[in-house]
């Protein structure tokens, strides 16, 4: 039994879409609203009940969005705030909700506040930034930025220094500055009120910061990590509970921050479940977990792939532990993490469809909100970089500057190979919706370059085959809405001993749901079912033979 309150996003399957790389309406080359707004019938198609938009906002991406200029416009690049409303009234028409990105740790340098902040020491706005003097010529301490170099900037005119945690055209806002926290509160108001549905929050575990701001650990690049002085910070759940006050309690909402760094302990605060917070946290544990199997020859940057044992007891640990005291996201991969089956799967031909088709059973039947990425439910893979010409997204070309060019700590090859590992830009890669040029994404040129498998891994030809890894998650995310097994049942680990098969049971109200998945290319002993079959829920091959599980097959029986 289960006590567990019941609402929406518990019931809930999101869809992510990367505007910019989605649905090009007008041949620029480039993603806009009007494309999403095409599409929309095919995501009710899909049977998702939840759409988060990445940053549709005024910018001049530097950082594909996330770096915002005015928050209350939209992107000339993606349309009108007409084209918006129409795609959200859309939207609402097909039962679908829309989740907006908030980016509230940093604007861009080119918003007006910014801009104000910049122009003198006097003005209003100054102290909506984080300026501090810098010593003998050096800034203020010696953290590193995500995007590579320090995390200062220095002003000449004003002859101090601004902190930006991710590239200098993201300089951070100063959340001890009450006027500033209200100034993104109005913001948020303002988007409620015009019918949004919630809220996906950009490096939210950021946004307070040790305001003694000590240098950090130096690593071998010479730059020190801020980690632990801007990671759940000091005053994080103290400004999200004022939030969740002054904004998030006067609406429904669904809310889920993006928490690089949070443990289990700190995600008790940010989705506890009496709501006084966030709905639920993207954590970051398992899909760092491969980066340290080898451990990466710079940053993130390795070629590591993480076993699936220690996949495993990161997130049966997660389910675990937040057991009726927070909830859970569930997501394999997103803007920032390259694509699953590639990542965590196996992509060859022979295998692909099987094992994209087994990762999703393996996330969907856990307990928690499933997220699906753009392309997911396609099975799309990692792209190959042959040269840094083919990369896009700042955080590949501010690395490969400085440790290829100017630290000459690995050679280009290393670092190509460590951008078909975990680049970003693996999965920016345009939609592939059929096998016409450049994918049907646009009739123009692409901002950049589509996945040359796309003539065979596209949305037209899964449409096309019942076998196809789309119908395949129009089933588990069908299934979710029908069995409330599969959203309320606790969670029980299996057979944590097998270093092949993943699997765990749900329970609720007297039934049980196995789920068993096979992460091997072989066929595996597979004893769950010895004593009683159970009936079949949901399964990636159209026969399972007792006893065993073929090569990456899924098998999920209720009894
Ligand atoms: C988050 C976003 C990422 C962005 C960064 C800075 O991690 O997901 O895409 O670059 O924050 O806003």
């Amino acid at each position: 039994m289960t006590n567990e309150t019941h609402v929406w996003w518990k019931e809930s399957v999101i869809y992510q879409i990367y505007p910019r790389s989605f649905a090009d309406s007008d041949g620029d080359g480039i993603g806009d609203l009007n494309g999403i707004t095409d599409h929309l019938p095919y995501l009710a198609k899909l049977g998702i009940d939840v759409i988060w938009l990445s940053p549709v906002y005024q910018s001049p991406n530097d950082d594909n969005g996330y770096d915002i200029s005015d928050y209350r416009a939209i992107m000339e690049d993606f349309g009108t705030m007409e084209d918006f409303d129409r795609m959200l009234a859309t939207a609402h028409r097909l039962g679908m909700r829309v989740v907006m990105d908030l980016v509230a740790n940093h604007t861009s340098d080119e918003h007006v506040w910014f801009v104000e902040s910049r122009s003198s020491r006097k003005s209003p706005y100054r102290d909506f930034y984080i300026w501090r003097d810098g010593h003998d010529g050096e800034p203020p301490n010696n953290w590193e930025s995500v995007f590579s170099g320090p995390a200062w900037e220095y002003d000449e005119a004003s002859d101090q220094w601004y902190l930006h945690l991710f590239s200098r055209k993201q300089p951070d806002l100063n959340w001890e500055n009450p006027q500033t926290r209200e100034a993104i509160y109005d913001m948020m108001r303002w988007w409620c009120d015009k019918g949004i549905d919630g809220w996906r929050m950009d490096v939210i575990s950021m946004i307070s910061k040790d305001q003694r701001f000590p240098d950090g650990q130096v690593g071998p690049d010479g730059y020190g990590d801020f980690f632990p002085y801007v990671v759940n910070g000091p005053r994080v759940h103290e400004f999200l509970r004022e939030m969740n006050q002054e904004v998030l309690s006067h609406y429904d909402l669904l809310t889920v921050g993006e928490a690089g760094g949070v443990t289990i302990d700190e995600a008790k605060h940010y989705a506890a479940a009496d709501g006084s917070e966030l709905s639920m946290v993207f954590q970051f544990e398992h899909v760092d977990a491969s980066l340290n199997e080898p451990a990466p020859l710079v940053g993130k940057w390795g070629t590591g792939k993480a076993s699936m044992p220690k996949l495993r007891a990161i997130l049966n640990k997660w389910q675990m532990e937040l057991e009726g005291k927070a909830w859970n996201s569930l997501y394999w991969n997103n803007h920032d993490q390259p694509r699953v089956v590639s990542r965590f799967g196996d992509d060859r031909p022979k295998w692909r469809v099987r094992s994209a088709k087994m990762l999703a059973t393996c996330l969907h039947m856990m307990k928690g909100t499933p997220y699906v990425y753009q392309g997911e439910e396609l099975g799309m893979t990692n792209r190959h970089f042959s040269s840094i010409d083919e990369c896009r997204d700042i955080e590949e070309l501010n690395i490969w500057h400085q440790a290829v060019e100017e630290l000459h700590m690995v050679t280009p090859e290393q670092m190509l190979a460590c951008f078909d590992h975990v680049a970003r830009d693996n999965v920016r890669t345009p939609m592939q919706w059929d096998a016409s040029p450049n994918a049907g994404f646009t009739t123009g040129n692409p901002w950049i370059a589509v996945n040359p498998n796309y003539a065979e891994i596209n949305a037209a030809a899964c449409l096309a085959d019942p076998d196809s890894v789309f119908y395949y998650y129009q089933r588990l995310i069908a299934l979710r809405h029908s069995m409330p097994i599969i959203v309320y049942g606790t969670f029980h680990p299996l057979m944590e001993e097998s270093e092949a098969i993943w699997a765990y049971e749900r329970r609720l109200d007297g039934q049980t749901l196995t789920v068993a998945c096979n992460w091997t290319d072989q066929p595996q002993p597979c004893p769950l079912w010895d004593d009683e079959p159970g009936t079949f829920v949901i399964g990636n091959y159209d026969t399972h033979e007792p006893g065993i599980l073929k090569p990456y097959e899924a098998y999920v029986t209720v009894r």
